[in-house]
């Protein structure tokens, strides 16, 4: 007998330096204790259904069960001339019970084998991402809680346009994770279908019972169809994408903090544990772990259009170029665990300096919208409102001065309809708390969507 399981067939064999090239066990091995588990479902139910008898199916059990327990301490050695993880396994298995082992793969093919490990795989990997994702919005929760009344300059083309409150700007990017915590939970009804027994393309000819090895599986169902199910893989590609969209959030967040921290804003500063220093300039303190986060985010785009691009052109139903679906997914897998992790003691831990970012508020233009609205609540028409505060800042700029250091009468030369409160509207604090239109800036909207943050995480 050949020492390869497919060897009957062949004359001679690959070269070495072939096989190589052909294997995914150097990658796939990460998915051992998913291809054990698919084996003893796959084995349980052809017990079941009298395919094998019970007697060799025991004996099967006790030597994954064996292979389990190695697997999850680490100490199996995988071959290259075994090409895969499913072959590495099956090879074990016979090596430790004999030729009985040989019988585990009646009724399956490695087609539909390598598809449920993945679904296995990503269901365990999606709901941890979740969990992570909640953290992380725990962490922007807590700080939000302390920095309602932190007003911070609201920005649009990164001018100052508004103030708003420091909570308000980093409670959008919680309602963000919130819509990547949805997409991967819904992507699990997809992700939680067997494609086990669809065999390499066709079914089989032997009596299985598909229903019941997914849910020995905890597979809310099956594939209709035995082609899709060996050739599918839009759940992977879901993956990556919800994982591009939600590192797409990070990276955006990632270059707030990078700018927040620079000397030019000064508006937080970095834990030291989360920041680098420089090998020849003493001074320096930079936002590695930010800026690593909106640099991984370009690989996980890469997975995405990898994945993509493989699959484009593939007739059905199962094609080798498949098996380089798995190293995008680990890849992608890896830098979002990491970049969830890093990002939620990141946030935790700065120090948010409340004094720099208030003063930022008082000196610019940003009450400027205040003065405008001022008029038209006073019956002027807005696009008039604008105008004569556009003339107002305008000749502050050429002052030298801000709209605060105006006096009464230079405000009734503009307008008559300027009276001594436009100094409380002018004041920024004022100004965010009557922002308080629904999901608005204002204190008490603000305070509202916290507490509705954290209903939602106790949920
Ligand atoms: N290593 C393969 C992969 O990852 C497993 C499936 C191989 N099937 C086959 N017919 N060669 O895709």
């Amino acid at each position: 007998m050949s020492s390869k399981l497919w060897g009957g067939r062949f004359t001679k064999s690959a070269e070495e330096w072939v096989d190589e090239f052909g294997a995914s066990i150097s990658f796939d091995q990460e998915l051992v204790l998913e291809d054990i588990q698919g084996s003893l479902a796959h084995v349980t139910m052809l017990k079941q259904t009298g395919i094998l008898p019970e007697e060799d199916v025991n004996k099967i059990i006790a030597g994954l069960k064996g292979l389990q327990a190695k697997a999850e301490n680490g100490e199996l050695t995988f071959k290259v001339e075994m090409e895969d993880i499913h072959l590495n396994l099956e090879s074990m298995l016979i090596n430790e019970i004999g030729p009985v082992g040989g019988k585990l793969h009646t009724g399956r093919s490695r087609n539909d084998q390598v598809a449920t490990d993945l679904h296995l795989y990503l269901r365990n990997q999606t709901n941890d991402v979740v969990k992570l994702i909640k953290n992380l919005q725990e962490a922007i929760l807590e700080q939000a809680k302390v920095n309602v009344e932190t007003l911070i300059p609201g920005y649009t083309h990164l001018q100052r346009a508004q103030p708003i409150s420091f909570a308000h700007h980093l409670m959008a990017y919680f309602w963000m994770l919130e819509r990547d915590k949805q997409r991967f939970t819904e992507s699990l009804k997809r992700i939680n279908i067997s494609p086990l027994g669809a065999g390499a393309l066709a079914g089989t000819t032997f009596p299985i019972d598909r229903h019941l090895s997914a849910e020995l599986l905890g597979f809310d169902g099956i594939y209709e169809n035995s082609l899709d199910a060996v050739s599918d893989r839009d759940f992977a590609l879901e993956f990556l994408s919800n994982s591009a969209t939600m590192m797409m959030h990070l990276s955006r967040f990632s270059e707030e903090i990078i700018l927040w921290s620079s000397q030019e804003f000064q508006f937080i500063e970095l834990d030291d544990a989360f920041s680098t220093g420089s090998s020849i300039m003493p001074q320096k303190k930079n936002p590695d772990m930010a800026e690593l986060i909106r640099g991984k985010t370009g690989r996980v785009y890469g997975n995405l259009t990898g994945l993509l691009t493989v699959l484009k052109g593939l007739p059905l139903a199962y094609n080798k170029d498949m098996q380089e679906d798995k190293e995008g997914v680990f890849d992608t897998v890896k830098t979002v665990v990491g970049s969830l992790k890093i990002f939620a003691g990141m946030i935790s831990t700065m120090k948010v300096r409340t004094d720099v970012m208030e003063k930022a508020t008082k000196n610019d233009f940003s009450n400027a919208t205040e003065l405008a609205d001022y008029l038209a609540s006073k019956g002027m028409p807005f696009r008039e409102a604008h105008e004569v505060v556009g003339k107002l800042v305008l000749f502050c700029v050429q002052q030298g001065c801000y709209l605060a250091d105006l006096s009464l009468e230079q405000f009734k030369e503009a307008s008559q309809l300027f009276e001594e409160d436009i100094y409380v509207a002018l004041n920024p604090y004022e100004a965010v708390k009557r922002r308080n239109s629904a999901g608005g800036t204002g204190f008490a909207q603000v305070k509202l969507a916290i507490e509705k943050g954290e209903k939602l995480l106790q949920a």
